[in-house]
């Protein structure tokens, strides 16, 4: 009976995307692929004959971490470069305008010959690394190489090595960012809404901050969600960001010139390059953004770290580290609307 029923679930959902440009729903698996905070989704997709719209979804909002969801349009224009990349791939030309409210239209032009990017083949192994990294130190060479990466307008990037003093600053700014948030009872409330404690509990929602990402064995809900609960404090939260932050060799600061929703998707479309980039150079990642999420803990960093004039966005930490389990996804034909 059960497999009855899913088999008649399939024919509906193949059936519903049937009418849809293919090549354009393809694209849009790749665009889904990409990194978004608390791994929310919060992107919709509608298709049209040449072109692609990504709209925000405001249910998947995180009112308390992102209140003005910057870290939402973020992810969606690190979507959006993940279908220009894709869409390259499949032999479309592709032009990105952004409306005042952060609706992305990506027109798709067919062309003669194909050319692809070298970064097409990173965005399906492309992941958040929260691992201990094991020290070792991103060879100047290479960090120029990443300084190669082309930016989006008004998007700007900078490199803090570990030993330097701007180093140890952004990493106090980070422990301090933590003890605020976990003095929150309602950033605390916010991000276990969106932990996902054991494999059935991931594969149903198929969002969320999986167990799995975290290292953590899969155990019944209950027990797994005791003891993280017992572990979302600011004691153990530093003590392992101190693990972590020690084993990384650079951090990395994504800011913008003046703060818009244009500049937050440019930005997403930036960072996403990058991250691909670093990817496919052997490096890995992770997001310390607590800093940014705490507003005057940003403006602080803007001038601990003398560029008062930019908005700090995105912070992550790279090094080199083992491969850890990915994220899951939701189904596109969930995405898609009409
Ligand atoms: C704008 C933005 C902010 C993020 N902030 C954090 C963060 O502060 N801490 C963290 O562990 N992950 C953070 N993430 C990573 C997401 O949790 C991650 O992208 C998501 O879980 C999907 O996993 P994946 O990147 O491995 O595909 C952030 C991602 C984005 C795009």
């Amino acid at each position: 009976m059960k497999t009855k029923i899913v088999f008649f679930i399939m024919m509906i959902t193949s059936l519903s995307l049937n009418g849809q440009n293919q090549d354009f729903v393809k694209i849009l698996e790749y665009g889904a692929k990409a990194p978004s905070g608390h791994n929310t989704q919060p992107w919709l997709f509608k298709i049209k004959e040449a072109e692609i719209e990504i709209h925000p979804n405001f249910a998947k909002s995180l009112p308390i971490v992102d209140p003005d969801n910057r870290e939402l349009f973020v992810s969606l224009g690190c979507a959006a470069e993940n279908i220009c990349i894709a869409a390259l791939h499949k032999g479309y030309k592709t032009t990105v305008s952004i409306t005042e409210k952060g609706i992305i239209h990506i027109k798709l032009d067919k062309q003669n010959s194909k050319t692809t990017s070298p970064l097409f083949s990173q965005i399906t192994v492309r992941q958040t690394n929260r691992s201990i990294y094991n020290g070792n130190i991103i060879p100047k060479d290479n960090i120029n190489q990443l300084k190669t990466v082309e930016y989006e307008p008004h998007v700007k990037v900078h490199f803090f090595k570990n030993g330097t003093s701007k180093f140890d600053s952004i990493s106090n700014l980070i422990y301090e960012g933590n003890r605020r948030q976990m003095q929150d009872k309602n950033f605390k409330a916010e991000l276990q809404q969106w932990m996902r404690y054991n494999k059935k509990h991931q594969n149903v929602t198929r969002d969320g901050l999986s167990y799995a990402v975290f290292g953590a064995p899969n155990l019944p809900r209950f027990i797994a969600k005791s003891i993280i609960s017992k572990a979302v404090n600011e004691k153990s939260q530093n003590k392992n960001d101190k693990k972590k932050i020690a084993s990384s060799s650079h951090f990395i600061l994504f800011t913008t010139q003046n703060n818009t929703i244009e500049q937050w998707i440019n930005l997403g479309r930036t960072l996403e390059r990058f991250l691909l980039k670093s990817t496919e150079m052997g490096l890995v990642h992770a997001y310390m953004n607590q800093p940014n999420e705490v507003l005057d803990l940003s403006q602080k960093m803007a001038v601990t770290l003398d560029i008062p004039n930019e908005y700090p966005t995105v912070l992550i930490r790279m090094g080199y580290g083992e491969k850890m389990p990915y994220s899951l996804r939701k189904k596109i034909e969930d995405l898609i609307i009409e």
